[in-house]
């Protein structure tokens, strides 16, 4: 419970962080798993701090390998801070190669809240994975984390993540004005939801 509030915490202290951040399967079709990242998955980062795209989107850089390396310590920190929460989608059999990542930041348990982020390395873009990945993501952090609501938040300019949020079921709730500095300055950022009772997958495609 918080010190004085008379209202328990959503979710309480210690319940992610008490545990090994679980494998998550997606649809077998795939051929892809949610992992935790590995210090030998360093240069799927490095590849994905060179894409325009995500550099763009993301607001990603990653220099050099050591850093890579080091972003990857730095999210089973967070996992155990109960801060974040970041997967890498990666190939389930042969070389469990990372092909995109996908995650929880800004993670409240006791308002019982969090934002998803992800990207998709441009060689696996455009077979459903985002979307995929998105809805068993969500799926676990409502049904088995206990989350109330989630959102997912991109720029008015980037139409494909507009696209993996309604497919997902994250209703689009308005828009926030000069929301996030980009590289080419202030972006209009959509703000979609999901809360606890509403379908996944949506049905608003
Ligand atoms: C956005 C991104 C995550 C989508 O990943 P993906 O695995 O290719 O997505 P999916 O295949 O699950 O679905 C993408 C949907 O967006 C649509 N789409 C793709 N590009 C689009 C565009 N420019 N305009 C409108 N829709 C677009 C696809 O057609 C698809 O919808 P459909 O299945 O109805 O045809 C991926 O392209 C990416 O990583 N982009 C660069 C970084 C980025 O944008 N990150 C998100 C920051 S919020």
């Amino acid at each position: 419970m918080i010190a004085n509030s008379p209202i328990p915490p959503v979710v309480p202290a210690g319940h992610l962080a008490r545990h090994p951040q679980p494998v998550l399967e997606l649809p077998h079709e795939l051929g892809l798993e949610l992992r935790p990242w590995r210090p030998s998955d360093a240069d799927s980062l490095l590849a994905a701090g060179q894409d325009p795209a995500i550099r763009q989107w993301n607001l990603f850089h990653v220099a050099s390998p050591e850093e890579a390396r080091q972003r990857i310590e730095r999210m089973h920190e967070r996992w155990q801070a109960e801060q974040g929460a970041i997967w890498a989608i990666a190939r389930s059999d042969g070389d469990g190669e990372a092909v995109g990542l996908i995650g929880w930041n800004g993670i409240d348990l006791t308002g019982g809240s969090a934002e998803i982020v992800y990207w998709i390395l441009p060689a696996a873009r455009g077979g459903g994975v985002a979307v995929e990945a998105v809805k068993r993501l969500s799926g676990w952090a409502l049904e088995e984390v206990g989350l109330h609501r989630l959102r997912l938040c991109h720029s008015v300019a980037n139409p494909a993540s507009c696209r993996v949020a309604a497919k997902a079921g994250y209703a689009l709730e308005g828009t926030m004005r000069g929301g996030q500095l980009h590289a080419d300055g202030w972006h209009d950022m959509h703000l979609h939801g999901l809360v606890q009772g509403d379908p996944l997958g949506g049905g608003t495609v």
